[in-house]
């Protein structure tokens, strides 16, 4: 990483130095600590998207398995099988005492949710599957809410207006914009359509590591936030709420259900942000 200086050129392109130029703009919105130009080698982006290929083959591949009868432990088996004959490995598994391969959400559950045997996909479910892979050290992690059978038309709604979110969160990022920019994007769009926005669980800057300590919130402010400078890999992942936004944490430590137990869906992409502007991973 390389810190954006005083004495650099302005990221603007003015052609003045930055300490003439944006800033004092910039200073004032943001934490410092957080200017930071991010050069990747090509090595480091081919890496990622790569990984994060995989991770959407692997998406579109067990979504095509969701159907009533089928358990949540058969959903991972499959996931943790495709990875692992393709060469990568499953993340989630054992990270911070995870104990399964993916995440399975159905329902009223926000994420987390964790594979079972005993957890049989219903006529009417919905589910969101989180898989992320790890394929030569780099990370691959997206997400989709599925259709089990015929679903109520609120968990129609409720799906597609979280996918969109996600759409326009993508849409709202641009090199050298703020973090504020995406949540803004997202939570118009939820509110409009009277649905809430889980606040606790965020995107995260994501490369050779799982989590990095970059977070999108899904909420926000246009203009607030750290900044988004080229050379950044983070997720965009939505949870939104038919009801209320909070949620519980149950006895497991992991699985994250809505406080009034009313549906939840989720979307991830895996974003890579270049002067160009943002490239889908895991499209
Ligand atoms: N894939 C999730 C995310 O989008 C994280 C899952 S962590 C786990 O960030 F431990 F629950 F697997
Ligand atoms: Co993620
Ligand atoms: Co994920």
């Amino acid at each position: 990483m390389i810190r954006l200086e005083r004495n650099s050129p302005c990221w603007c392109g003015s052609g003045k130095k930055y300490k003439a130029c944006h800033w004092k703009q910039d200073k004032q919105s943001n934490n410092m600590d957080n200017n930071e130009r991010i050069p990747r080698s090509d090595a480091f982006v081919e890496g990622m998207r790569k990984a994060g290929k995989l991770a959407s083959e692997g998406l579109k591949a067990v979504g095509e398995l969701v159907k009533p009868g089928v358990s949540t432990l058969a959903l991972n088996d499959f996931v943790h099988t495709y990875f692992t004959e393709r060469g990568a490995i499953c993340a989630p598994l054992n990270y911070r005492g995870f104990p399964m391969s993916i995440c399975t959400s159905r329902n009223e559950v926000i994420c987390h949710g964790i594979p079972s045997a005993d957890e049989i996909l219903q006529d009417g479910d919905i589910i969101s599957i989180d898989v992320t892979c790890i394929l030569d050290g780099y990370h691959g992690d997206t997400a989709s809410t599925f259709f089990v059978g015929n679903v109520s038309p609120m968990a129609k709604k409720l799906t597609d207006v979280t996918r969109s979110c996600l759409e326009l969160g993508i849409a709202a990022v641009r090199p050298y914009g703020y973090v504020g920019d995406i949540g803004e994007a997202i939570q118009t769009y939820a509110h409009k359509h009277h649905f809430s926005v889980v606040e606790v669980f965020v995107g995260h800057g994501i490369g050779t590591v799982f989590h990095e300590s970059l977070q999108i919130p899904h909420y926000g402010r246009r203009g607030k936030g750290e900044r988004l400078l080229p050379g950044m890999f983070f997720t965009i992942e939505p949870m939104i709420n038919e009801g209320v936004k909070d949620a519980v944490i149950m006895p497991d430590k992991w699985t994250a259900k809505t406080a009034d137990n009313k549906l939840s869906a989720q979307f991830e992409h895996t974003l890579y942000l270049s002067e160009k502007g943002v490239e889908i991973l895991t499209k």
